[in-house]
């Protein structure tokens, strides 16, 4: 069935939907995006993805398409007129359409493009399976705290991964693993403490991540934010990635080894169910 989409002001069926070649998002990848979950009809830590888009915005001196208020009305008429229940909505800015040319003048126009995705979030066959992932180098540039549609190196990460056999990459720079293809990446080790890398240009921040550290404070768990090595993954009792499209997702392979028991931990399994039980109460 043909959904509903938003582009520039119009909300038109998906195949009406259209944007100009000379956008800069298709030819420079110069643009931003979030993706805001939704369950029981309802927009996730959006507060947080709004924030996170005026940042990426700002850092790229991409003008605001729209107030985050009008934002909010469109990702609602959105999951109104396609009857999302669960799922995501992908927002995407991009500095806008100019004749192809490296620089770029300081009053482009935006263009704002929104979409719905049905997807089963809360009962994801992986949330109880749990995922293997592979690593993989990190080849990305060194502004990934800004959430660009930059994403080749990521999609390759991802292809390679699934070529393998695995669920997903956890991407290496210098020895220590950055993040997820699409996710932060945290371990457990062997004293209970959850470790996860620090925030900096080398990774995205998380809405999720800083929704579930928030969790891991209040439950007590004991948290070093700080990189880690894919040796100590190997010998975490526990690993797991967060992302607004999956969560929180037990990781239970790690290349050859096997993490813990094989099967999700408690730590990742209680984190996950307080995690949507909170979000949602927020929402
Ligand atoms: N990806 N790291 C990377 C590289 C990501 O692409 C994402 C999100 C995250 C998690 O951020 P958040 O918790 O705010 O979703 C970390 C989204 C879901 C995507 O590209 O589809």
């Amino acid at each position: 069935m043909s959904r509903t989409v938003y582009v520039n002001g119009k909300y038109v069926a998906e195949e009406d939907a259209s944007i100009s070649i000379f956008d800069r998002g298709f030819l420079f990848a110069d643009g931003v995006y979030e993706v805001t979950s939704v369950v029981e009809g309802k927009l996730l830590d959006n507060v947080g993805h709004l924030a996170r888009l005026r940042r990426s915005l700002a850092e790229l001196g991409i003008a605001s398409p729209a107030t985050d208020e009008e934002i909010v009305e469109i990702q609602k008429q959105l999951i109104v007129r396609n009857g999302l229940q669960e799922g995501g909505i992908y927002l995407q800015v991009t500095r806008g359409t100019a004749d192809r040319d490296f620089a770029f003048s300081a009053n482009m126009q935006p263009s704002m493009v929104l979409f719905t995705q049905a997807r089963n979030q809360r009962n994801a066959p992986q949330a109880t399976t749990g995922i293997s992932v592979i690593s993989v180098p990190d080849i990305r540039w060194r502004r990934r705290d800004i959430k660009t549609v930059g994403l080749l190196a990521q999609s390759l990460a991802k292809q390679q991964a699934l070529d393998a056999g695995a669920n997903d990459a956890w991407m290496v720079e210098d020895g220590f693993v950055t993040e997820g293809s699409s996710n932060n990446a945290f371990i457990v080790d062997t004293h209970g403490t959850i470790v996860t890398r620090h925030l900096g240009n080398e990774i995205l921040h998380g809405i999720t991540r800083a929704a579930v550290l928030s969790l891991v404070e209040s439950e007590g768990i004991k948290l070093e934010e700080r990189p880690f090595t894919l040796e100590e993954a190997y010998a975490a009792t526990e690993a797991f990635a967060t992302s607004a499209s999956t969560f929180v997702w037990p990781v239970v392979k790690i290349d050859d080894h096997v993490i813990g028991d094989g099967v999700p931990g408690p730590v990742a399994v209680k984190l996950r169910e307080i995690y949507i039980e909170t979000a949602l109460a927020r929402a």
